[in-house]
């Protein structure tokens, strides 16, 4: 099995204002040699935040290039604006604004298409994982959204339930290294040896004190941190946990 690569993203939803450009650099100038960084801003930041030392990505993007489209963004504009990934299919998209599996695979082929890195996410609710579907549900989420021409280079996996999303709950370490391992035999159905390359991130209330036990759970390669990646401090006293 070959060492991947430790992945710390900050995921800063809708927070964020021409300040955050302090936050960037603090991260920049404490960033712990190992991990790679990467925090994805809101649209409207990553100019101005890109090329400050620290890889930045976006939140969303439209299945299109361009077009008639009012209000969205595509890849390649990401891309343009100098963000080098995307996360696509976060539970909020798919809650708020009605993403099904199939628009999250369209968006993630966009997301090769502009060269930028596809950060898929999955993740069951809380119904679902008291009533024992959590397994069917990321598989289920897997075939739906990870496109059929998705390339093990430019895809990420992260796995996020939804119940622990800005909640101060996270699952223990056996639930976390199951759908973890569960996730990864999949990526080796679909992918075959390249999928060693492939990260899985864990995202859902990760923090300084509890990211070294997350991080150490086999098949975690990194995490998809919201609240946490708003302060310079937290966001790196995790990765420095990687
Ligand atoms: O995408 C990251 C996120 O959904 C987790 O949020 O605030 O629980 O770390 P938070």
């Amino acid at each position: 099995v070959m060492s991947r690569r430790a992945f710390i993203v900050g995921n800063w939803k809708m927070n964020g204002l021409g300040p955050a450009g302090a936050e960037i650099d603090a991260i920049s100038a404490g960033a712990p040699d190992g991990p790679e960084l990467l925090i994805c801003a809101p649209a409207t930041l990553i100019h101005r935040l890109s090329r400050r030392g620290v890889a930045i990505g976006g939140q969303d993007c439209h299945p299109k290039s361009s077009g008639a489209h009012t209000g969205d963004i595509s890849a390649e504009m990401l891309a343009d604006a100098g963000a080098t990934a995307v996360i696509v299919g976060h539970s909020e998209r798919r809650a708020d604004h009605g993403e099904t599996d199939e628009t999250v695979a369209a968006k993630a082929q966009a997301a090769r298409r502009a060269g930028l890195t596809a950060i898929i996410c999955v993740g069951e609710t809380e119904v679902e994982r008291d009533s024992g579907a959590a397994l069917d549900v990321v598989a289920r989420q897997l075939d739906g959204s990870v496109p059929a021409d998705a390339s093990a280079a430019n895809t990420v996996i992260a796995y996020e339930p939804v119940w622990a999303i800005g909640t101060g709950r996270t699952p223990n370490a056996a639930q976390i290294g199951e759908v973890h391992g569960v996730i990864r035999d999949w990526l080796k159905a679909r992918f075959g040896a390249e999928s060693d390359t492939i990260r899985i991130l864990y995202g859902g209330s990760m923090k300084p004190a509890n990211a070294a036990e997350i991080l150490a759970i086999a098949d975690v390669d990194g995490g998809l941190i919201g609240g946490a990646s708003l302060k310079a401090s937290d966001f790196l006293g995790i990765a420095a946990q990687a």
